[in-house]
């Protein structure tokens, strides 16, 4: 599929002063979205969240600067779109981690909002020759993204088919935390949790606060539905809600695995945390045809 061009993009949903497409990083097309309350940056490479900053703020997100920003290769940062599988596929070791869908183009399907309210965007990704070479299921995915004072995502996976499917996901949210030595993650206490740091999995239960003195890789189950990520560091409080979603994924690389990514800095650890929205393992989303399902997640600042 061909995607939308910048041009073709402003002549149909540009808004003054708040929305505007152009060429960013890696020639990838762009959203660009100002208002009031907010500024963000959409790739349509994958629905790509590249950048969040609500006004008096810093970016909430964190971007590698080894990122790759090319067709067909994921963007180390922002908020991936994991999806129709997430983590390794289950019986094809040649398939995409994390599924396809931040692999290829979406289509912006609307576009509104007030230069002094929030801005409302809906992309839409929907089943190709393209996808069903490693999925062959009809589907329509839409993220309908909300940038106002909080950073609203819903993404809605519909079975276009005739047969069921199932899905695990994750909206793969890569937090900017300055110093990972100092952050914690609250809302996880008494949370059972596979540690799956190497490959293993191991069950453990949360207790008290999540911090970080090595690789943190873990799938939270059965999760509280909002999390607080505090960063001393930059001197803020990230609130994370979710909907949708019994599966919250936290993952810091350390210093073995960034050295083995070739699109991540080798100390970019420190600056950075996921804290991911998912449907992971046995929190599998079954659709029947006709049937969806949206998994939200919602970014506020405090
Ligand atoms: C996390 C996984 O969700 O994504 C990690 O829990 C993985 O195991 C990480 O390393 C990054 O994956 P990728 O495919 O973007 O390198």
């Amino acid at each position: 599929m061909t995607p939308q061009t910048a041009d073709a993009l402003n002549s149909e949903f540009a808004i003054p002063g708040v929305l505007r497409a152009e060429s960013g990083p890696g020639g990838l097309t762009v959203l660009r979205v100002t208002n009031a309350l907010a500024e963000a940056t959409v790739a349509l490479h994958g629905a790509h969240v590249l950048s969040y900053t609500p006004a008096g703020a810093t970016d909430l997100l964190w971007l590698s600067r080894m990122s790759h920003f090319a067709p067909g290769q994921p963007i180390r940062g922002g908020i991936p779109i994991c999806w129709p599988w997430f983590g390794a596929h289950p019986s094809e070791s040649g398939f995409p981690n994390h599924g396809f869908a931040r692999l290829l183009p979406w289509t912006l399907l609307a576009a509104e909002g007030e230069p002094d309210g929030p801005t409302h965007l809906v992309l839409e990704l929907r089943d190709s020759d393209a996808t069903r070479a490693w999925w062959p299921a009809a589907f329509s995915l839409t993220l309908a993204l909300t940038v106002g004072a909080e950073l609203r995502l819903e993404l809605m996976m519909l079975n276009a088919g005739r047969s069921p499917v199932s899905i695990t996901a994750a909206l793969h949210t890569y937090f900017h935390v300055g110093d990972i030595g100092s952050t914690r993650v609250i809302g996880l206490d008494g949370c059972p949790y596979l540690d799956t740091v190497g490959g293993a999995n191991r069950r453990h239960t949360q207790s008290g606060d999540v911090t970080f003195t090595r690789e943190v890789d873990r799938i939270y189950q059965d999760a509280s539905p909002a999390v607080t990520i505090e960063a001393p560091a930059l001197n803020r409080r990230i609130h994370v809600a979710k909907a949708g979603s019994r599966s919250t994924v936290v993952w810091n690389p350390w210093i073995a695995k960034a050295a083995r990514m070739p699109d991540f800095g080798d100390d970019e650890y420190r600056d950075m945390l996921c804290v991911e929205t998912a449907n992971a393992r046995d929190d599998r989303v079954t659709l029947a045809p006709g049937a969806s399902h949206v998994t939200a997640q919602i970014l506020t600042l405090r």
